[in-house]
């Protein structure tokens, strides 16, 4: 009865590059009874990144995207995808631009956590570039992918206020700890209007 219940879920994809904390809270997040998606596959572009250990840990596929050699890479990636029936991909702290290409073979089905509080401060260096501006208030988004850099529709947002004592450590934690409960947040109302 269980296994029933959990061949309905949604199955995702998360592409990392680095540490992967997103990832293991997603995976801890799909694990639980009532989550709707599990995750079927893990993607990399960088094969040492430090979250692939959790493909390891929880026995899920892994693959990395080879930049060196992006064409065919991206289609055996996408084959892939299709393979195991993705019906939703999520970048997790993937620090490469995925093709147009593949953007619009996912359409609309590729979303993206980014720690600051979008429009503002797209791209690299958030936390630095926040408190360098004296800002109030940062945060994190999870939104659509589209052709243009953090720049797609806004899913969900969550706002953190920044502290005079704050360095960019400090407020890095405090915004991937929000980012912990947003993403979950994020997938379950994409999900709902897939
Ligand atoms: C997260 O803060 C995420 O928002 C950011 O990278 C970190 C990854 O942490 N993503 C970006 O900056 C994308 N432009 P994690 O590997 O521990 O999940």
């Amino acid at each position: 009865m269980v296994k029933l219940i959990g061949d309905k879920k949604i199955k995702i994809a998360v592409f990392i590059s680095g540490k992967g904390s997103n990832l293991e809270n997603l995976l801890r997040h799909s694990f639980k009874k009532k989550s709707q998606f599990k995750i079927k596959l893990i993607i990399s572009n960088n094969p040492s990144a430090e979250g692939l250990k959790f493909a390891k840990k929880y026995k899920i596929n892994k693959k990395i995207i080879n930049y060196n050699k992006i064409k065919e890479s991206e289609k055996n990636i996408l084959d892939k995808l299709n393979k195991c029936q993705i019906k939703l991909i999520c970048l997790a702290g993937y620090m490469k631009i995925l093709s147009d290409n593949f953007i619009k073979k996912f359409n609309g089905k590729i979303i993206n956590i980014h720690p600051s509080l979008l429009p503002k401060y797209k791209g690299l260096n958030t936390h630095q570039r926040v408190i360098e501006n004296r800002e109030n208030f940062s945060g994190c988004t999870v939104h659509y992918v589209n052709k243009k850099l953090d720049s797609g529709k806004i899913i969900l947002q969550k706002k953190v206020k920044i502290l005079t004592t704050d360095t960019i450590d400090k407020l890095k934690k405090r915004i991937l700890k929000q980012e912990h409960l947003l993403y979950p947040k994020a997938i379950k109302k994409v999900l709902t209007n897939l």
